[in-house]
């Protein structure tokens, strides 16, 4: 059952419906898990080992084999901050990002209902995952982007599977305002979280995240916010598995959103239910460069309900905690991700997060993705001929 998160107004499973008919709210899937968290033992360990708890037709499914991502326990950054930290490396999906778990349910669900076309907008990511999953799925695939605001590795993953992409003249809200309008005239079936199968996918973080603390959550789970979907999502996950029994407790839900794009932080601030949008979002970390997120009701309903908190960063801590996390323990992150770790960076400094505290941070887009930035960061390299004198002198007499 497809339920209103505002007004509560039901709908059947396979209503293709984005927002409430009633009251224009957001919509999520209800589902009760029934069965023992022992069947989950000894199945391949990717997103559908939990396909019990994920409420599409498996006979229909369209897999990459997303979803079981490395879960790297990080000691030395975590002594540099402080806490017990866990980082969970959604780069490591399929197209490097974790919008290959919301796509795969949510291509599941398009093959189910018959559509031939699927469409998002996106800060190139969800594109980057939409255009391969619809390759596999041979659909049509019609993606927005924000022209000249998406980085060079996700468009290039976007054309090169086959979608037909257009470049907007605008920002990325305007790009949905747009991608949905299309939606609502039934010219295609929208793949952007604000369709409630997309975080039916995404929820799985949350799921392998206290599966792999041995079925306990951390005290906290810290992760970058944009459109808010995936914050949401993994709030729902948790929850699903607290309300099942399978663990105890449920952990803080800490949202990460960049200076110049904070609508989220703002209200959690004020402590309002709704964002007010910000009109021209701005921020090294593109993926997260939205002003009007689709979820915030259901993001700040996670912070609230989970006695969480929200903070931003600034561009240049974004990028600091970027080369720190690849430098100091190997994980290599698109900016946004590393939005994660410089807020829990930030919120140790304010005492929000207390020492000792166990933290996962999810780092949520491959560092590939964005080349240029990671290149601008760096010092370029030495230029030398292959001339064994001229090395071990640059080398070795330094
Ligand atoms: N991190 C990365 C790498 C992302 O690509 C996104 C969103 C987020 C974090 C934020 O997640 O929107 O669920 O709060 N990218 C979308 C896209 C908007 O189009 O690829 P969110």
């Amino acid at each position: 059952m497809i339920r209103c998160v505002s007004c509560g107004e039901e709908y059947d499973d396979d209503e293709v419906i984005y927002t409430c008919e009633k009251c224009g709210s957001v919509l999520e899937l209800v589902n009760d898990i029934d069965v023992s968290k022992d069947i989950f033992d000894g199945r391949k360990d990717n997103l559908w080992k939990f396909k019990e708890c994920i409420p599409v037709d498996e006979s229909k499914i369209v897999s990459l084999n997303e979803g079981g991502t490395p879960f790297c326990k990080c000691d030395k950054l975590g002594e540099e901050l402080g806490v017990n930290l866990y980082v969970k490396v959604e780069g490591s999906n399929p197209t490097g990002s974790f919008k290959d778990r919301g796509m795969t349910v949510g291509m599941t669900k398009a093959m189910e209902l018959g559509v031939n076309t699927v469409g998002c907008a996106s800060t190139g990511n969800t594109s980057a995952s939409l255009s391969a999953y619809a390759a596999r799925a041979g659909l049509r695939c019609i993606v927005f982007l924000p022209s000249g605001k998406v980085a060079l590795g996700k468009l290039a993953q976007a054309m090169f599977h086959g979608a037909e992409v257009m470049s907007i003249n605008g920002n990325f809200d305007e790009a949905l305002e747009a991608m949905t309008a299309l939606a609502l005239e039934k010219h295609l079936y929208l793949l952007n979280s604000i369709n409630p199968y997309r975080l039916e996918g995404q929820k799985t973080i949350g799921y392998e995240i206290v599966r792999d603390l041995g079925w306990q959550a951390p005290d906290r789970i810290v992760l970058p916010v944009g459109n808010a979907g995936n914050i949401s999502a993994i709030w729902k996950g948790v929850k699903e598995f607290y309300d099942a029994g399978f663990i105890k407790d449920l952990p803080m839900m800490t949202g990460i959103q960049a200076e110049g794009a904070c609508p989220v932080t703002n209200a959690f601030k004020k402590g309002d239910k709704r964002v007010v949008p910000v009109e021209n979002p701005e921020t090294i970390a593109t993926a997260i460069r939205i002003g009007a997120p689709v979820s915030d009701i259901k993001a700040l309903n996670a912070i609230y309900d989970s006695n969480g908190y929200s903070q931003t960063v600034s561009d240049e801590e974004i990028l600091d905690a970027q080369k720190l996390l690849a430098r100091t323990e190997g994980i290599g992150v698109e900016p946004a991700s590393a939005a994660s770790i410089a807020g829990l960076k930030k919120l140790v400094d304010e005492g929000v997060v207390d020492k000792g505290e166990t933290v996962t941070c999810v780092v949520t887009g491959h560092l590939l993705k964005d080349p240029n930035t990671a290149i601008d960061a760096c010092t370029k390299p030495t230029e030398v001929d292959a001339d064994i004198d001229t090395l071990r002198k640059i080398l070795l007499e330094k």
